[in-house]
């Protein structure tokens, strides 16, 4: 078999984490020859990133492989790749239940995959590697082959030291493990200088990034100081590791975008408690106002989570209380579901599956209802928009700095360039415009990358 022949087709699951490792596989894959296939079908190693984080994600991934199994039979050199927070979470229980995978590799040993599927050609059967202690930073910046051509992901931060008892991310993930500030600073040189507009860091737990001196909010200033660099927003933050230095970084660097996604999980003090989220309603408020007090414009975003065991009506009420008054720009809202090896999952998960709808539906149309109306006051103004997405009959669409998504038309050559758009219209989930009739098409740093 030449493995020049061989193509590979990657499903990636759940957070923008496992995007990214995703794409630090299909570099390292590519690097070594193998090629992308359009779809399954057309792949000769299939890899499956997963996501335990609720049960529905985990759910995805056995689905997924009864349909590969079915494609097996039509295609029998088929090779099947299992790997991420599922993988490291069940472990050999994957291949109990799905014996037609054939490479098992948990969150640290991404960078496993190539010598796996040459092992695999080899003849060697037992290719399994969930070790704790592998180095997944360990792919070369350069070869990460990054899916959008508009905004780069970029790893600061694996893993997670809080102990929210819900959450199963701690156990697939293990403890934070900071990059090196000088290593992600190359990363964003690279990036910058190969045209890329906008740039995300990530972490499950971002803005408790620490390295030696080099705190977040030192991180931000070395970062922000990469002169080609577009736009730089991060994520995910937690409301505990919210600083006066953080908040002044959103003040003080022009490039950092103002929007931050600080997921709350809930309005009430009993159930923050119970969560183990380190800290109560008044002071995620207090934090709110802090960086409100910085940057009066600040588009936030959270979590919620629904139904957590003896979630009363009362304490959901108070996230709708929460959620009205902090005036969010964005929600994802979540019905609980049991985790293994999470410290909830021993308490009886007692908010009956139908009344969990119900919350997650009165939620959803609160928010939807205060969005739609914060959106409408927005008709008529002007934002910058990077364009991200090209779709047909000349429709365009990108984020705006407090990543609103703007819809409107124009040529596709305007894909990652920033544009002056002005808004027309507006719906619960997105606006809509025209570009700026100033025509000032305002060419990002970035040179087409496409
Ligand atoms: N800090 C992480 C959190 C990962 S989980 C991050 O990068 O966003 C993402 C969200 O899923 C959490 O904020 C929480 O709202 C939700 N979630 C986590 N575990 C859950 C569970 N067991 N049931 C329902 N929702 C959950
Ligand atoms: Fe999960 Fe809480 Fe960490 S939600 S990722 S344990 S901050």
């Amino acid at each position: 078999m030449n493995k020049l022949e061989n193509t590979f087709y990657i499903e990636t699951f759940g957070c923008q984490m496992n995007v990214n490792d995703s794409e630090r596989v299909a570099g390292l894959l590519e690097a070594e020859g193998y090629r992308p296939a359009e779809s399954a079908e057309a792949a000769d190693f299939v890899f499956l990133n997963t996501c335990a984080v609720r049960e529905r994600a985990a759910d995805k991934l056995y689905h997924s492989l009864g349909r590969l199994r079915k494609l097996r039979a039509s295609r029998p050199g088929l090779v099947i790749g299992v790997g991420g927070c599922v993988a490291q979470l069940e472990g050999r229980a994957v291949l109990d239940r799905a014996p037609q995978v054939d490479i098992l590799v948990g969150t640290h040993n991404l960078n496993r995959i190539p010598d796996l599927l040459k092992r695999k050609g080899e003849g060697n059967r037992e290719l399994i590697d969930l070790d704790r202690k592998a180095d997944s930073f360990a792919v070369p910046a350069s070869v990460v082959a990054h899916s959008s051509p508009v905004r780069a992901y970029v790893t600061a931060m694996e893993g997670c030291n809080h102990v929210c008892s819900f959450c199963v991310v701690p156990r697939t993930r293990g403890p934070e493990v900071c990059r090196a500030p000088d290593d992600i600073v190359s990363e964003v040189e690279l990036l910058a200088a190969r045209g890329y507009p906008e740039v995300m860091l990530l972490g499950q737990t971002v803005n408790a990034y620490r390295f030696g001196e080099v705190d977040f909010a030192g991180l931000l200033s070395r970062v922000h100081a990469v002169r080609a660099l577009g736009r730089l927003r991060f994520t995910t933050s937690h409301p505990e590791h919210v600083t006066e230095a953080m908040a002044s970084a959103f003040r003080d660097l022009d490039r950092l975008c103002p929007s931050l996604h600080l997921p709350v999980q809930s309005g009430s003090d009993r159930v923050l408690a119970s969560m183990r989220r380190g800290y109560t309603v008044a002071e995620y408020r207090e934090r709110v106002a802090m960086l409100r007090d910085r940057v009066p414009d600040l588009a936030l975003s959270t979590d919620i989570i629904v139904g957590y065991p003896g979630e009363t009506e009362g304490d959901f009420q108070a996230s709708l209380d929460l959620l009205e008054d902090i005036g969010f720009e964005g929600l994802f809202a979540f019905a609980y579901s049991p985790r293994p090896g999470t410290t909830a999952v021993r308490v009886k998960d007692d908010v009956p599956e139908d009344e969990k709808g119900r919350r997650l539906q009165v939620l959803n149309q609160q928010q939807q209802a205060s969005q739609s109306l914060r959106n409408a006051t927005r008709v008529g103004s002007t934002d910058t928009v990077l364009v991200d997405t090209v779709s047909g009959g000349g429709r365009l669409s990108g984020r705006s700095p407090h990543f609103r998504i703007v819809h409107f038309d124009g040529p596709a050559s305007l894909l990652g360039r920033l544009v002056e758009v002005e808004i027309t219209g507006s719906g619960p989930n997105s606006l809509t415009g025209r570009i700026a009739p100033s025509g000032s098409l305002t060419a990002s740093s970035a040179t087409p990358i496409l």
